[in-house]
C-alpha cells in the first residue's frame, strides 16, 4: 500500500504544531500546504520541507497529489472546506469544532456517507496515550462507580478585538475553541446529557469570554465544566468514584501523565515519554482507517462527533451566542424554507 499523501489548509498556529509531529508518526507523507497566500504557503512549505505549496485553498483540495487534508483555519471556514474535500474524494481531518452547529455536522456527515469518504473531527485528546489509561482504569473499575468529573480549560487570551477568539465573524468564544474538550471528557464516559445549564460572560460582540457549565445524567452522574478566555486555571480535570479518584494533570488535554489514587488511597503515578506534543496519535489513527478503508475512526465516531456539537448547541443556546454564518447550510430542504429560517432566528 502506497502512503498516504496529506495536504494541510492554512499556515497558523495549530498548522505548524500538526506539521511539527509529522514528523512523529509511524506512516504517512506530508506532501503539499495550501494558504490564501503565496509567500506564506511557500514559506511554510520549505520550513517544513513540503513538496508542493498551493496559495489558494481549492487547487490543493482539487489537486490528484493528495490523498487526506488536514483543515486549519477558523471554525467558520471548517464547514464549507470539509464539504469541498468530501465533493473531490478527499479524506478529511477537521479541526474542532467540526462545524459551528449540529445542523452543519449532520449534513457533512451524511454527504461523506454518500461519496464513501473518510471523514473524522480532529479532537486529538482521545489518542493521547494518557487518555487510553484513564478510560482504562475507568473501565477497570478502579475508582469503583464513577459519579463526578470537574474539568477546566482556561487561558487568557490577547485582548485585540480582531483576533479570532474574540472576533465572532471568525466564529471566536471560548466554548468552541477549548470548552469543547471539557465536554468532551465528560461525554467519553456518559455520552449525550440529559441536562444542560450554563451562565457565562459575553463580551461586547455577544460572544463567550467565560462559561461555567453544568450537565447531568439521569444514570446519576454529573459533570461541572469551567473554560474561559479571561481567566487563568489550573486546567486539570478530576475523575471521582465510589472508591478512587484519577488526576489529570496541567494541561490535562495534551497531558503526559495522570495519577490514580486507589481504594487503598495509595497513589499510582503514570507518565508518558513521546516526542513532540501528541498529534501524531490522530494522524497515525486517520492513516490507520484508511488503510483498513475505514469511512470514520472507532474512537472517535461521526456519532460521537454529533453528540459533541449538540451539547455545544445547547449550551450556547441556553447562554444566547449564535453566529451569523450558521445560516450557510440547512437541511436538504433549505431552498423551499429560506424565508422562515431567517425570521425565526431572531
Ligand atoms: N487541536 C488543537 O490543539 C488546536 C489548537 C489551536 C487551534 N485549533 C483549531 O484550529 C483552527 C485554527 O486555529 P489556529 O489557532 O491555528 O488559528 P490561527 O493561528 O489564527 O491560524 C489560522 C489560519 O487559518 C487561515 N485562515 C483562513 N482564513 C482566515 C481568516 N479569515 N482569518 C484568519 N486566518 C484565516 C490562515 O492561514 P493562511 O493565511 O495560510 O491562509 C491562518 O494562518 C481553529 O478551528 C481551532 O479551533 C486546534
Amino acid at each position: 500500500m502506497k502512503s498516504i499523501r496529506w495536504g494541510i489548509l492554512g499556515t497558523g498556529k495549530i498548522a505548524t504544531h500538526f506539521a511539527n509531529d509529522f514528523a512523529y508518526t509511524k506512516t504517512g507523507e506530508l506532501k503539499a500546504i495550501a494558504s490564501r497566500n503565496k509567500v506564506t504557503a511557500n514559506q511554510f512549505a520549505q520550513r517544513f520541507n513540503i513538496e508542493l505549496a498551493f496559495q489558494d485553498y481549492f487547487s490543493l483540495i482539487n489537486s490528484d497529489q493528495v490523498d487526506a487534508i488536514y483543515i486549519a483555519v477558523p471554525h467558520v471556514y471548517h464547514y464549507e472546506l470539509t464539504k469541498a474535500c468530501i465533493l473531490a474524494g478527499k479524506a478529511v481531518l477537521c479541526e474542532k469544532p467540526f462545524t459551528l452547529n449540529q445542523h452543519q455536522s449532520t449534513e457533512l456527515y451524511e454527504l461523506a456517507e454518500q461519496h464513501q469518504v473518510f471523514v473524522m473531527e480532529a479532537m486529538w485528546t482521545r489518542f493521547n496515550p494518557m487518555i487510553e489509561q484513564v478510560i482504562d482504569w475507568v473501565a477497570d473499575g478502579e475508582i469503583g462507580l464513577l459519579s463526578s468529573i470537574q474539568a477546566s480549560f482556561n487561558f487568557v487570551a490577547p485582548t485585540d478585538p480582531t483576533h479570532r477568539l474574540n472576533n465572532k465573524a471568525l466564529g471566536g468564544g471560548a466554548l468552541l475553541d477549548i470548552g469543547i474538550y471539557p465536554v468532551f471528557l465528560a461525554q467519553l464516559f456518559w455520552g449525550l446529557p440529559d441536562f444542560v445549564q450554563s451562565q457565562a460572560i459575553l463580551n461586547d460582540d455577544d460572544i463567550d469570554m467565560s462559561v461555567q457549565t453544568l450537565l447531568g445524567w439521569d444514570h446519576g452522574g454529573l459533570a461541572v465544566l469551567d473554560t474561559s478566555l479571561i481567566s487563568k486555571s489550573s486546567n486539570r480535570a478530576t475523575l471521582s468514584g465510589s472508591e478512587g479518584y484519577i488526576e489529570i494533570d496541567n494541561h490535562w488535554h495534551k497531558a503526559k501523565s495522570c495519577r490514580l489514587v486507589d481504594k487503598n488511597d495509595r497513589e499510582h503515578a503514570v507518565e508518558f515519554d513521546f516526542p513532540g506534543m501528541g498529534y501524531q496519535f490522530e494522524i497515525d489513527e486517520v492513516n490507520r482507517c484508511l488503510e483498513e478503508g475505514l469511512l470514520q475512526s472507532p474512537n472517535f465516531t461521526w456519532s460521537n462527533s454529533l453528540d459533541l456539537i449538540t451539547t455545544l448547541d445547547e449550551i450556547r443556546a441556553d447562554i444566547g451566542v449564535e453566529y451569523p454564518q450558521e445560516h450557510i447550510s440547512e437541511p436538504a430542504n433549505i431552498e423551499e424554507h429560506h424565508h422562515e429560517h431567517h425570521h425565526h432566528k431572531h
